[in-house]
C-alpha cells in the first residue's frame, strides 16, 4: 500500500529546498534595522528592478506589507479605501487597516474574475464637497491574482484603467500582489508592466515562489522611506534578516520558472476532479495555481467530511465553507502527486462518499492494491486495482 502526503492546503506550505538552506547558512549578514544587511539590500534592489519601482522593502508578511502600504496612502485618520468585498485585505487581515490605522473600508463587489466594475469603483468615490459627512477617499486597492476568485488574473488593461481612474480623482492605487508572479506568468506580461499604474505593490516570496518567509513592498523612494519607519513601528524590522532574504533570492532564481508548470498541474487537477461525479470545478476559471471545488448537494457530504476522508489518504486540502474545498498547487507538488490525488478522490467516489473516515482507509487497504509505475520521464502513475 503506497501512502504518501500531498499537501494542497496552500502554496504557503512549501519547505525550503536544499539550495535555499545552503544559501541561508552562508548568507552575508549585518544589522538590517541599522540598514546594513547586504543580502537584504541585494534582494530589495533586485525586487525593485523586477517590479519596475524606484525602491523596495522586505517585511515579514503579506499582511504587514498591505497594512503598511494602506497606512501610508491614508495617513490622515478617517481616510477611506475602496477595495473588493472579497479582497484579502478586507476579509482575512483582522481589519488591521481600521483597528490600527483608522482607515475606513468602502467595499465594491468583486466579480467572479476578481475585478470590480470600474463604474462601481467610480460611484464609490466620495464627493469631496460633502466632506462634512463623508470620509475622504484616498486609495483604491486591487488584488492580483485574486485569491478568493480562484487565483484569477487582472489584466494589464484593467489595472491601467483603474490607475487612470485613480489619477483622475487624485487617489492612489495599491496592488496586493501576493501572487503577482503567478499572474505575470499566466498572462505573459512582466511584473513591472502589470503594476506600472500602481503607486505601491506587494509581492509575497513565501507563496508560489516557495521562500520560507517574507513579502516585498515596492514603490517610490519616498514611499519606501516611510514604509521603513512604519515597519519599525509595527515591530517588523529584523536584525540579521539576510538569512531569510538569502532563501528568497534563491526562490527568485529557481522558482519563478516553475510557476507555468504549477499552473498546468492545477489545470490537470481541475479537469480530473471535474470529471468525478458529485464534484464540480469551473475549469476555465483555473488560470493559475488555485482550484476551488464545489460539492454538489445531492452527495450529502460536507466539506469537512470530504476533507477528513482525503486526509485519511494523505491528501491535505482546505475546507472553504459551505460545500467547497480549495486545493493549491506549488512547486513541491509533482504531476504524480496530482494523479495520486485524482486516484484517491476516485476511490472515495467508488467506495461511496458516505463511508466513515476509518472505513475508507481500511477498505482501501483490504480491497485495493495500489501500484505505482514510473514512465521514462520518471513521472509516477498510480493504479488502484480492486
Ligand atoms: C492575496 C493575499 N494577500 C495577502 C496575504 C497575506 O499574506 P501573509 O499570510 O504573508 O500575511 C495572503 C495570504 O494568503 C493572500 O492570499
Amino acid at each position: 500500500m503506497v501512502m504518501r502526503k500531498v499537501d494542497l492546503r496552500s502554496d504557503t506550505v512549501t519547505k525550503p529546498t536544499e539550495t535555499m538552506r545552503a544559501a541561508m547558512a552562508s548568507a552575508d549578514v549585518d544589522d538590517d534595522v541599522l540598514g546594513h544587511d547586504p543580502t537584504a539590500a541585494r534582494l530589495e534592489k533586485e525586487m525593485a528592478r523586477i517590479m519596475g519601482k524606484e525602491a523596495s522593502l522586505f517585511v515579514p508578511s503579506g499582511t504587514m506589507a498591505n497594512l503598511i502600504s494602506v497606512l501610508i496612502h491614508c495617513e490622515i485618520r478617517g481616510s477611506e479605501v475602496i477595495l473588493g468585498d472579497y479582497s484579502h485585505i478586507h476579509i482575512y487581515e483582522n481589519g488591521g487597516i481600521s483597528t490600527i490605522g483608522g482607515v475606513h473600508p468602502r467595499t465594491v463587489k468583486n466579480n467572479e474574475d476578481g475585478t470590480m466594475d470600474i463604474d462601481r469603483i467610480e460611484e464609490a468615490i466620495r464627493d469631496p464637497s460633502f466632506e462634512i459627512c463623508y470620509p475622504t477617499t484616498r486609495l483604491i486597492c486591487l488584488e492580483n491574482s485574486h485569491a478568493h476568485s480562484g487565483g484569477r488574473c487582472l489584466t494589464v488593461e484593467y489595472t491601467d484603467k483603474v490607475g487612470e481612474l485613480a489619477k483622475k480623482h487624485g487617489l492612489k492605487l495599491h496592488v496586493d500582489g501576493a501572487r503577482i508572479f503567478n499572474a505575470s506568468v499566466a498572462l505573459g506580461v512582466p511584473v513591472s508592466r502589470l503594476v506600472q499604474a500602481a503607486d505601491s505593490v506587494t509581492a509575497c516570496l513565501s507563496k508560489g515562489l516557495g521562500a520560507p518567509a517574507g513579502t516585498i513592498i515596492a514603490g517610490s523612494k519616498s514611499f519606501i522611506s516611510r514604509a521603513k519607519i512604519l515597519r519599525k513601528t509595527l515591530g517588523g524590522a529584523m536584525r540579521q534578516v539576510g538569512v531569510i532574504c538569502a532563501a528568497a533570492l534563491v526562490a527568485l532564481e529557481e522558482n519563478v520558472g516553475k510557476l507555468e508548470s504549477d499552473h498546468k498541474k492545477a489545470k490537470l487537477l481541475a479537469e480530473g476532479i471535474n470529471k468525478i461525479k458529485g464534484l464540480k470545478v469551473d475549469v476555465a476559471s483555473v488560470e493559475t495555481n488555485i482550484v476551488y471545488v464545489d460539492i454538489v448537494e445531492e452527495l450529502s457530504i460536507t466539506e469537512i467530511e470530504l476533507f477528513k476522508k482525503l486526509e485519511a489518504l494523505g491528501i491535505l486540502v482546505m475546507p472553504e465553507g459551505p460545500l467547497k474545498i480549495r486545493l493549491v498547487v506549488h512547486h513541491q507538488i509533482s504531476e504524480s502527486d496530482v494523479l495520486y490525488t485524482l486516484s484517491c478522490i476516485q476511490v472515495i467516489n467508488i467506495l461511496g462518499f458516505h463511508y466513515w473516515l476509518l472505513d475508507i482507509s481500511k477498505m482501501v487497504r483490504e480491497k485495493a492494491q495500489c501500484f505505482s509505475i514510473s514512465d521514462s520521464d520518471e513521472r509516477k502513475i498510480f493504479l488502484l486495482v480492486f
